[in-house]
This record gives C-alpha cells, sequence and structure tokens, in this order.
C-alpha cells in the first residue's frame, strides 16, 4: 500500500501560534532554515493518548535553538499546551507529535541574522519506525562508512536538521545493503549511535553505553539507565569499540521513535533476543503506557 504522502492529510497544524489546515502548512522556498540547514526539531511519543515527557524534549528544544544560534520565539508551556491542543484535534491515541522551528525568508545570505523563526507542531498516529516482524524479532545494523562529527565541527548537542543529513547518508546506505538501519563511528572511531536511536550493548549481564558526548543523549536513553539503576543492572557508560561488538550477548537501540528496540545482527554477526533486553523492554512500557506493574 502506498503511504499517504505527508503534505496530503487531513486535519491541522499548528503553525506560529494557531492552527491552519493541514494542507496550508507550506513554508516560502526561499527559507533561510531550507537552504543552510538553520532547523530543529523535536520528535514525542502519545501513548493512550497521553505525551511521554514533552517537557523534556520542549526543553531540549529550546537547548536545540540556542546551539543553532536562534531562538524559539514560545515558551515551553506555551508549546507544551499547542502540543495538548494538537494531539485533541488530531483524535491521537498512539502516535508522534513533531515540533519543528526553522529560520524565515527575510534573508538569503548565509549570516542568520535578521531572520525570523517560525514554528509548527504537527501530530499523527503511529505505531512503530519498523514494520511489525522487523520491530518484534530484531532489526539489522550495518556499520557505515559516514561518522559523528566532532563537537568543534557541528553542533552535536542540538537535534538540528543540518545533522540529520548524515542520518539519511548512512540509512540509505544500510538499506541499499538489506539493512534496516546504520550503525555510525564517531570522528574518532568509538562506536556512537544509529541514524535515530542510541546504542546499549549487554555484556556479562551489565550495559555498556557509548558516552554522549559526540550525539544526542536521547531522553529515552536517560530513562532507561534509570530503569536500570532501578533493576540493579550494573551501566557503564564509557567509549566502547567496535571490536566489542563480538564481546556482546545482547544489543539494543533506545530512541522516541524506535522506543527499547531488538537487534538481532551488526554487519554478519547475529544476536539473540536477550533477558536483559527483554526486562528493560517491558520497564519501559511500563513507564510510557502507565501500565500495571507485573
Ligand atoms: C540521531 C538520534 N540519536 C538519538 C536519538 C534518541 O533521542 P530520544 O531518546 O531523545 O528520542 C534520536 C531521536 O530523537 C536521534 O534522532
Amino acid at each position: 500500500m502506498t503511504p499517504v504522502p505527508f503534505d496530503d492529510r487531513d486535519g491541522v497544524i499548528w503553525l506560529d501560534g494557531g492552527f491552519v489546515p493541514w494542507r496550508d502548512a507550506r513554508l516560502h522556498v526561499l527559507s533561510h532554515g531550507m537552504h543552510y540547514g538553520g532547523g530543529i526539531f523535536e520528535g514525542i511519543r502519545v501513548y493512550d493518548g497521553r505525551p511521554f515527557k514533552s517537557v523534556e524534549h520542549f526543553e531540549r528544544f529550546h537547548v536545540s535553538a540556542r546551539e543553532l544560534n536562534f531562538r524559539v520565539p514560545f515558551t515551553v508551556a506555551q508549546l507544551d499546551a499547542a502540543m495538548h491542543e494538537t494531539i485533541e484535534h488530531q483524535g491521537i491515541v498512539d502516535g508522534y507529535v513533531r515540533p519543528v522551528a526553522w529560520r524565515g525568508s527575510e534573508q538569503i545570505s548565509v549570516s542568520g541574522a535578521g531572520t525570523s523563526v517560525h514554528v509548527a507542531v504537527a501530530a499523527w498516529e503511529w505505531p512503530h519506525v519498523f514494520s511489525g516482524d522487523a520491530h518484534s524479532r530484531g532489526i539489522r545494523l550495518r556499520t557505515s562508512r559516514w561518522r559523528r562529527p566532532s563537537p568543534d565541527t557541528a553542533p552535536v548537542r542540538a537535534k538540528a536538521a543540518s545533522l540529520y543529513n548524515i542520518c539519511t547518508l548512512a540509512r540509505d546506505e544500510a538499506e541499499a545493503h538489506g539493512y534496516d538501519d546504520a550503525l555510525l563511528l564517531d570522528h574518532r572511531g568509538f562506536l556512537a549511535e544509529a541514524t535515530g536511536a542510541n546504542l546499549f550493548l549487554v555484556i556479562d549481564g551489565a550495559l555498556h553505553t557509548p558516552t554522549a558526548d559526540t550525539f544526542l543523549d536521547g531522553i529515552t536513553r536517560q530513562t532507561v539507565l534509570s530503569l536500570a539503576q532501578d533493576l540493579g543492572i550494573a551501566v557503564h557508560e564509557r567509549h566502547v569499540l567496535p571490536g566489542e561488538l563480538a564481546r556482546a550477548d545482547e544489543v539494543f537501540l533506545t530512541g522516541t521513535a524506535y522506543e527499547v528496540q531488538l537487534v538481532s545482527a551488526v554487519d554478519d554477526r547475529s544476536y539473540a533476543v536477550g533477558g536483559v533486553t527483554s526486562k528493560l523492554s517491558e520497564a519501559y512500557t511500563v513507564v510510557t503506557r502507565r501500565v500495571p506493574v507485573p
């Protein structure tokens, strides 16, 4: 079935302070943000009609803007209220919210001076990133030739649209080789993350996750680290070398969209569905869906 294009759907999108019909939420082709990558975004999941950690996401939205040298012209509280209204208008039960901000079209030189900042919030129903089978049996990653840049090369703490070009190149390359997603190293050659999610290895029952110094310290990553602590699972945040994948019993990814996603293979090495990943995945479902603890 051909998916419905994102510019041809019904409903409303919150744009610069009010709602507009979904199909009218457009920007000008000479927008600074589109030419030079002056854009940031967030992804927030909605579980049973309730957004998860939306304030943390909108706080990060503001941090991302500051990293790109602009200011979001709405407070965290205003954005959160706009998101709740959007979810209600769209009748979202299990879905995803996409706040986005970009520099406008006042001028088109590389300098960002004098550009206005536009903000939109859209929401849609979205069960899983990977289709049913891949989601439950685990996804296959291919190590990419593309790398996460150094913090003195790019604003790595920002959820900046410009940084996702690396992810799109890496993901397309992985998919062209029959994999589900790419695994990126950082500029030094340490393991970094996938194209939209953070990485965890389980070695001898303990969690090992790369230090978040060249990529987003995900909100899901932080949630899973605190769940691991509650469950008495040892955690090591450190620089991890690619060769250590050979010692891992389990591998998984975390992200708002991916949630706790099993990895069944990295390149030609396979991983079983393991106990630690399953425990953390169940615990994540409990906190996001507020289901009773089993
Ligand atoms: C590149 C990248 N890394 C990591 C993450 C995980 O971040 P979070 O758990 O806050 O969604 C995301 C998703 O937002 C991402 O796009």
